[in-house]
C-alpha cells in the first residue's frame, strides 16, 4: 500500500475510534465514503493515474474502501449497542428494590383521621356492593338543595336545617352551604340515566354547635334508582351495611316510620345497644343511626325520572356520629381540633387500609 493510502487507513481508523456517538460516527462517514469524502477523491483521481499504475493503484484504493467500510460498519454495530445498554440501564425498574422502612427512622408516624377512615370504610362496603361515588359543591343552589327535593319556600324543614345562606346571586336566590348530602340526589339523576347507585361522601354545614355538633360535618348519601326497587332493597342493604360497618354480625337494626319531604314511605334506622355503657349490638336500647326511604315520585319527577317507570331508595348518615359510636369516640369537638395526641390516639395507620379483608 502506498503511503497515502496508509495514512488514510490510520486516520480513518482514529477518527472512528474517537466516535463516541452516532452523529460523530456519520461525519467520519461522510468525511471518507461520502460524495466529496478523502476515499471518493482517491476514487475519483484514478483516471489521472498513469496507465501502467492504475490497475495497481485502482485495486488497492478498491481495498481500502472495502476495509473502511467495514471499519464503519463495526463502529456503528458497538456504538448501537451501547446506545441500547445506556437507555437500558437508564430506563430500568427494579422491582427487587426492598421497601424503604416506613416511616423512615426517626421521623413521626401519621394517622387517618377517623372521619377520613370512616369515609374510606363506607366506600369500600358500598363499593362492594356495586356502588360507585359520586360528589357535589359545598355551595349549593337553593333548589338543590331544598327544592328539588320536595321542600318548597315556606316549608318548616328549611327552618330546621338551621342553614348558612351566601350572598344572593343574579336570581336573586341565596346560594347555601350545603345543609345534607341529598342535592346530590338530584345532581346524580340529573346527570344520568338509571340504573343509579352511588354513595356520596362530603362535608354539609349547619349553624349548629355544642358536644355533639358542629356548624361543619359529614354525610354520607346513599342513592339507588332502577326498576321494581322496593322497600326491602333498602332494608337489606342497610341491614348489611351498619352490620359490615360496626363489624358485629348480629346488631340489631329498627325500622321506624317517620317522615322526609324528599322520601314516602320515610324511615329513621335505629341500632341496638346499651345505653348505660354504650355498648353496641346489645342491651335493649335502640339509638338512631340514620334516615332514609323510598325516593318521593316528586323527587324523581323533578329530575326527568319517571315514577312510574322507575323506583329508587335513598339514606342519609351522619358521618361523625358513627365514627364515635365505632370507636367510643364521647365528644365531637376534637375531630377538628388537629391535636395531635387525639390523632395519635384515635387515627389508624395509613399501612392499614381499609379492606374487605377486615370481615366485611
Ligand atoms: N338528608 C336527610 C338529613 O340530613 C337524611 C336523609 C337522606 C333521609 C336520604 C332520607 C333519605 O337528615
Amino acid at each position: 500500500m502506498t503511503d497515502d493510502l496508509a495514512t488514510l487507513q490510520a486516520e480513518t481508523e482514529a477518527a472512528l475510534a474517537a466516535a463516541a456517538d452516532l452523529r460523530a460516527l456519520d461525519a467520519v462517514r461522510v468525511g471518507t465514503l461520502g460524495k466529496s469524502g478523502a476515499l471518493t477523491a482517491l476514487l475519483k483521481g484514478l483516471g489521472a493515474v498513469p496507465a501502467e499504475q492504475r490497475k495497481e493503484r485502482g485495486a488497492a484504493v478498491n481495498r481500502l474502501k472495502a476495509t473502511l467500510e467495514a471499519a464503519i460498519e463495526a463502529r456503528r454495530v458497538a456504538l448501537d449497542a451501547a446506545a441500547l445498554e445506556a437507555r437500558l440501564a437508564a430506563e430500568r425498574l427494579d422491582v427487587t428494590l426492598p421497601p424503604r422502612p416506613f416511616p423512615p427512622a426517626g421521623a413521626e408516624q401519621g394517622a387517618i383521621h377517623p372521619i377520613a377512615r370512616t369515609i374510606e370504610e363506607i366506600v369500600a362496603i358500598f363499593g362492594a356492593m356495586g356502588f360507585a361515588l359520586a360528589e357535589g359543591p359545598d355551595i349549593e343552589g337553593d333548589w338543590y338543595n331544598f327544592g328539588a327535593l320536595n321542600i318548597p319556600d315556606h316549608h318548616p324543614a328549611r327552618q330546621d336545617h338551621d342553614t348558612f345562606y351566601v350572598p344572593a346571586g343574579p336570581d336573586g336566590r341565596r346560594p347555601v352551604l350545603r345543609t345534607h348530602t341529598s342535592p346530590v340526589q338530584i345532581r346524580t339523576m340529573l346527570g344520568q340515566e338509571p340504573p343509579i347507585r352511588v354513595i356520596v361522601p362530603g362535608r354539609t354545614w349547619r349553624a349548629d354547635h355544642d358536644a355533639t355538633h358542629s356548624p361543619m360535618f359529614h354525610q354520607v348519601e346513599g342513592l339507588v334508582i332502577d326498576r321494581g326497587i322496593s322497600l326491602g332493597h333498602l332494608k337489606g342493604c342497610l341491614v348489611d351495611f351498619l352490620r359490615a360497618f360496626f363489624g358485629i354480625s348480629d346488631l340489631p337494626v329498627r325500622f321506624r316510620a317517620s317522615y322526609f319531604p324528599f322520601t314516602e314511605p320515610s324511615m329513621e334506622v335505629d341500632i341496638g345497644w346499651n345505653r348505660k355503657t354504650g355498648e353496641l349490638g346489645k342491651g335493649g336500647d335502640w339509638l338512631e343511626i340514620l334516615g332514609s326511604g323510598m325516593v318521593h315520585p316528586r323527587v324523581l319527577a323533578n329530575c326527568g325520572i319517571d315514577p312510574r317507570e322507575f323506583q329508587g331508595f335513598a339514606f342519609g348518615m351522619g358521618i361523625e356520629r358513627i365514627t364515635m359510636l365505632k370507636h367510643g369516640i364521647p365528644d365531637l369537638r376534637p375531630f377538628y381540633e388537629s391535636d395531635v395526641r387525639w390523632l395519635r390516639h384515635y387515627g389508624t395507620s395509613p399501612l392499614s387500609p381499609a379492606t374487605l379483608a377486615e370481615g366485611v
